[in-house]
């Protein structure tokens, strides 16, 4: 897993490196014996024979709120856009094009990283592209029976490989750490790291956890990509899925409650937030004010402003009183992965795909700039204030984990134990216990003020066990 990391992007590789001349050459065969027995095929048809490929082998990693390179293949735009590295695609030049160039190994690492594909479907993916990749749609073809129509999505864990933990939240007592997997959420005991208790009824990978302020609900958010979003609400006494919040049209990315109310915020793909009623379960109010994707929800301590983050790299502040936009935060270069408010609200942090941390002065009317910025090594996937405000933490995709002190200013610890993509970030009420998940599948426990690591849980596929049961 880590050497994906560590493989950076040197160039091309010499043209003399012997495999990569005969992988082509293989290629080019196929390809010709393809086209030429193609004479009369028809064009390929993405969403039937690209599309299907891309989602077994590809949008594990290109797609959701943290794309690998920030490259999603989410969107027939993004798909053609690619990511920091340009263009993935160019219409009409199957050969030129980055994707294919990834895919033979000639860019580096070879995707996808620790396989191969078949050079077949390598050869169809370039016919593809050659044909001028035409996207007829980006919703995958239903399937015939109805136990395949829950789409092949490629999360790890169907490969028995432990599930990516995109999201954390402590219980309000501290008792209790809720993690986010595939399928699942499992509450472990902070104290020793055993689980406690696996709640079940998510239908896809969990993106997002929040507690009410009582503790008495949990909210986990994700939901089907292409498909639906959706937003589980726990009974924490009895373990129980209580309702489902369904509207959001896509994976939904982030939740927030309102604090001591039963309203809560989400932010979905679908580019939407809203604003819903737990007891009735209803969406009372859509927010459409971002043009891309929300991946960040926040409400202030006093529940007077709602913060979100979007993929079209700015942050909004609403008054939610009226639900009007009264700020708009525009200095991130990239998409804005996660936002938090600190204890008094008057700080407000946003992390981004831009590889920096922004620091705001939460005054309406005065946030043209940030308070101050820090940057990273990487995307910055996850940030959290610890609950009395005295400490800034952040996760990013090179795998570190960075402590400040509450305003930013000072860095105090760096912590680099973590072996994959920092995806969530959690801090206990004693103030001083950072917990981080990661894409391998771990949940690590740090002293954050002292930089020592505690204990490292590694949580298994219980998503994969629970489909094989069925
Ligand atoms: C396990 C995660 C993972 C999977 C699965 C994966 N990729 Fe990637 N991909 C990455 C990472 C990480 C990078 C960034 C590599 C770098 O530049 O160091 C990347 C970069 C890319 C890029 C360059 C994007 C850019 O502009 O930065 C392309 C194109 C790409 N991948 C295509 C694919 C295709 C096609 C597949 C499916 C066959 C695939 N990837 C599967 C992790 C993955």
């Amino acid at each position: 897993m880590s050497a994906r990391i560590s493989a950076s992007l040197d160039g091309r590789v010499p043209w003399g490196a012997s495999w990569i001349r005969l992988c082509l050459v293989a290629l080019g065969i196929v390809f010709l014996c393809r086209t030429h027995a193609a004479h009369a095929a028809p064009p390929v048809v993405f969403s039937k024979q690209v599309l299907p490929i891309l989602q077994a082998q590809c949008l594990g990693c290109h797609g959701g709120a943290h794309p690998a390179s920030g490259y999603t293949m989410e969107t027939r735009d993004r798909l053609i856009a690619g990511g920091r590295h340009g263009a993935a695609i160019l219409p009409g030049k199957g050969a030129k094009s980055n994707l294919t160039l990834y895919l033979i190994g000639e860019l580096k690492p070879k995707m996808p990283p620790g396989g191969a594909m078949d050079l077949e479907k390598i050869a169809l993916i370039r016919r593809w592209i050659d044909e001028g990749a035409k996207v007829d749609t980006m919703n995958a073809v239903p399937a015939a029976t109805p136990k395949a129509a829950i789409p092949a999505i490629p999360t790890p864990s169907t490969a028995l490989q432990p599930a990516p933990i995109t999201a954390l939240a402590y219980a309000p007592d501290g008792k209790a750490l809720a993690v986010g997997g595939y399928r699942v959420v499992r509450l472990l005991d902070p104290a020793t790291g055993e689980v406690i208790r696996t709640l079940s009824g998510a239908a896809d990978q969990v993106q997002a956890l929040a507690y009410s302020s009582d503790g008495k609900l949990l909210a986990a958010a994700g939901g089907i990509p292409g498909k639906a979003g959706e937003v589980v609400l726990y009974d924490t006494q009895t373990g129980k899925p209580l309702r489902t919040l369904v509207g959001h049209t896509e994976v939904v990315y982030a939740v927030a409650w309102k604090p001591n109310s039963r309203e809560l915020a989400t932010g979905s793909l679908d580019k939407t937030a809203c604003i819903w009623n737990a007891d009735t379960g209803q969406c009372t109010r859509t927010l459409k004010d971002h043009a891309d994707a929300v991946f960040g929800v926040a409400y202030s301590p006093d529940g007077k402003l709602l913060a979100t983050g979007s993929a079209d790299r700015s942050a909004k502040l609403f008054d939610t009183t009226i639900w009007k936009c009264v700020a708009v935060l525009t200095a991130h270069q990239d998409a804005v992965t996660h936002v938090a408010f600190n204890r008094d609200g008057t700080l407000l942090a946003t992390a981004g795909a831009d590889r920096q941390i922004r620091i705001w002065k939460v005054e309406i009317g005065k946030m043209e700039n940030p308070l101050r910025q820090q940057g990273e090594g990487d995307t910055i996937n996850a940030c959290a204030f610890s609950p009395d405000g005295s400490l800034l933490v952040w996760g990013a995709s090179n795998r570190v984990v960075k402590v400040f002190n509450g305003d930013g200013s000072n860095q105090m610890r760096e912590m680099k134990d973590a072996q994959d993509w920092v995806y969530s970030i959690a801090i206990g009420n004693d103030n001083q216990t950072v917990a981080a998940g990661t894409q391998d599948g771990k949940v690590l426990f740090w002293n954050g003020r002292e930089g020592k690591l505690l204990r490292t849980v590694t949580l298994l596929p219980t998503g994969a066990k629970i489909e094989a049961a069925k």
